[in-house]
């Protein structure tokens, strides 16, 4: 398995200008082989730098325009979609659902080739529905990368949390990963476990049964219930928020206080980490629920970490996915 090295001869020379023969669009987690990885990885890191200059801009996008369509709502991957491509010299613009003509019962496939009609180069969708990008992708001519699809895949998430990470600690290789909470409804469980595995981690989910999807046997993870038996042996205890929005049934737990006792992540759990051991959460956090308040602060938490390297990342994703293009 690779190790994924942050170094810049993980990947061949001259990454930056490689942009040619890459797959349209990035829809799933699993659309990227281990060389597209390497480079967006090498790319986040130059494009790291850029935002540490006094003008943290480039113009590798200038004159392209990008279609930031939230039709879901969103603060972090929406807002640093826009950043990316505002750093990039893109021009953007952001639709969502209220304040559109989606309003209006225009269909989305109208909506989205109205919006290539006017020249926009690229597609940035988040939508409440699995499977939107995918379909958008095939009434457009342009990429389109997914923002987030119901509970389907995050895929520029993981590659935040993966850097994240190989920023930390150079490489993911042999790294227990430990996914605490609702994997059910979780895109970003999904994109994540494909994304840790190929990184070369080992990952382990811990939730209540009503919390596990259907067909979790064949995932590559172990499954466990037991929370405090899997914390000492966890590298990485990444927590996932309660997706309420998406539970429409039955309740999955009695409770959110009891969810708590058995499954938050409190000060008392956390002290049966070993000393390297981090903590990680995609946001939004429901303190007190999946994760106890003063956690989200302590130093072993690196969730305004993965805030910080979501402009970075996505830059690397815009510019690899939308320079190329004529
Ligand atoms: C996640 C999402 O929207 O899927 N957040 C994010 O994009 N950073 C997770 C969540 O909503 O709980």
């Amino acid at each position: 398995m690779s190790d994924y090295s942050a170094s810049s001869d993980h990947v061949p020379a001259g990454a930056m200008q490689e942009i040619s023969n890459h797959p349209r669009s990035l829809l799933a987690m699993g659309d990227l082989d281990v060389h597209r990885l390497g480079e967006i990885l090498t790319l986040t890191q130059e494009f790291r730098s850029v935002l540490r200059r006094p003008i943290p801009k480039v113009p590798a996008l200038r004159g392209k325009t990008i279609a930031n369509c939230f039709f879901e709502d969103s603060t972090r991957t929406r807002c640093s979609f826009e950043l990316a491509a505002k750093r990039l010299s893109a021009d953007v613009i952001t639709l969502t659902e209220k304040g559109s003509s989606l309003s209006k019962s225009e269909s989305l496939r109208d909506t989205v080739r109205t919006l290539e009609c006017m020249g926009v180069d690229g597609f940035v969708v988040r939508h409440h529905a699995s499977g939107v990008p995918a379909r958008i992708a095939a009434w457009v001519d342009h990429p389109v990368i997914n923002g987030g699809d119901g509970a389907h895949e995050h895929p520029t998430q993981a590659l935040v949390d993966l850097a994240t990470l190989i920023e930390k600690w150079g490489s993911l290789a042999g790294a227990r990963v430990l996914i605490v909470g609702d994997v059910a409804h979780s895109r970003v469980a999904r994109s994540n476990v494909t994304a840790f595995t190929l990184a070369g981690a080992s990952v382990s989910v811990c939730a209540p049964p009503t919390l596990l999807p259907p067909g979790i046997e064949g995932w590559p993870v172990t499954v466990s219930e037991d929370l405090d038996a899997e914390i000492p042996e966890a590298d990485v205890v990444y927590l996932l928020r309660m997706q309420q929005e998406r539970i429409v049934d039955d309740p999955v737990v009695p409770s959110l206080c009891e969810y708590a006792r058995g499954f938050g992540f409190t000060e008392e759990r956390a002290r049966y980490l070993h000393s390297e051991a981090v903590v990680m959460h995609p946001g939004p956090m429901n303190r007190g629920v999946e994760i106890a308040a003063s956690v989200a602060d302590l130093p072993i938490s690196l969730v305004e970490k993965q805030v910080s390297n979501g402009v970075a990342v996505r830059m690397a994703v815009l510019y690899l996915f939308f320079a190329g293009i004529p």
